[in-house]
């Protein structure tokens, strides 16, 4: 079987700091469809390395390749087909619901699944949805939630999470767990989950991504992980996910 996804020795520069990269070195092969939550504290690159994957971020250094394909010299297009970033702050277009779910299949010339979108409203805790309403009416939650289905439209080979359930009450976070672990089982999608939600981490990956020191830190199955996290960042971040800055030594 053919890996999904390689990424070697990245590295991305800090724009316009002195010191030290952002990160670097960060390399990891996901062999098979996968689960993997990627852990941190604030600012340690994880929305960027997600923007990175996605090919909405320039690579300073390094080599990302999917399916045995370098994102050098293949379509910006056609890669973000295949690999879709969901931002925690999403972005709507001009116009309605169902305009703004259509766009991807305009852009990227694929007939507007409509049955599809029809199953996953309701799913997505959407129901109540007007679709040719305009869409900046929308709360942010509902936000977050159409575009997880827009990019879903397009049935990528991985996507990229970054954050999208944090503005969600439980009920409708846990709908969107549901979708996607189905999703993930049926439609063998790999998912890079950027979270600070730990219960989320443990339910819902297979893996954990852990960055820090400005690099990835640590990559290990996820209850290994939680058990007995191999260094001294990840022990506080386990204590304390919500800590904003690294704990100051006392
Ligand atoms: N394009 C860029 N080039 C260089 N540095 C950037 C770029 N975008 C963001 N940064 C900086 O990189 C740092 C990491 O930002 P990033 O948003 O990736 O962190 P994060 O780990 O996702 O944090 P959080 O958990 O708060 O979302 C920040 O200091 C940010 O200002
Ligand atoms: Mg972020």
């Amino acid at each position: 079987m053919e890996p999904v996804l390689e990424l070697r020795q990245l590295r991305k520069n800090r724009s316009g700091v002195e010191g030290g990269p952002l990160f670097a070195n960060v390399s990891a092969d996901i062999a098979e469809p996968a689960m993997i939550a990627i852990l941190g504290v604030s600012g340690q690159g994880k929305s960027t390395l997600l923007r990175m994957l996605a090919g909405l971020e320039q690579v300073d250094e390094g080599e990302i390749r999917l399916h045995n394909v370098s994102q050098r010299g293949t379509d910006p297009r056609a890669w973000r087909m295949k690999m879709c970033y969901v931002a925690q702050q999403s972005v709507m277009l001009q116009g309605s619901i169902e305009q703004n779910l259509r766009t991807v299949s305009l852009l990227h010339r694929i007939p507007y699944d409509e049955k599809l979108v029809r199953r996953l409203l309701p799913r997505l805790g959407l129901d109540h949805l007007d679709v040719s309403k305009s869409a900046d009416q929308l709360s942010g939650g509902e936000k977050q939630r159409v575009s997880l289905l827009r990019s879903l439209l397009l049935h990528p080979a991985v996507l990229l999470l970054d954050e999208i359930t944090a503005s969600l009450d439980r009920g409708s976070k846990e709908l969107v767990e549901q979708v996607l672990r189905e999703w993930h089982h049926q439609q063998g999608t790999t998912m890079l989950w950027v979270t600070h939600d730990l219960e989320q981490a443990k339910q819902m990956s297979g893996s954990v991504w852990f960055m820090g020191e400005g690099t990835l830190l640590e990559n290990s199955k996820t209850a290994n992980f939680f058990d007995q996290p191999l260094t001294e960042p990840a022990r506080n971040y386990i204590k304390a996910p919500e800590h904003k800055e690294p704990p100051c030594p006392s």
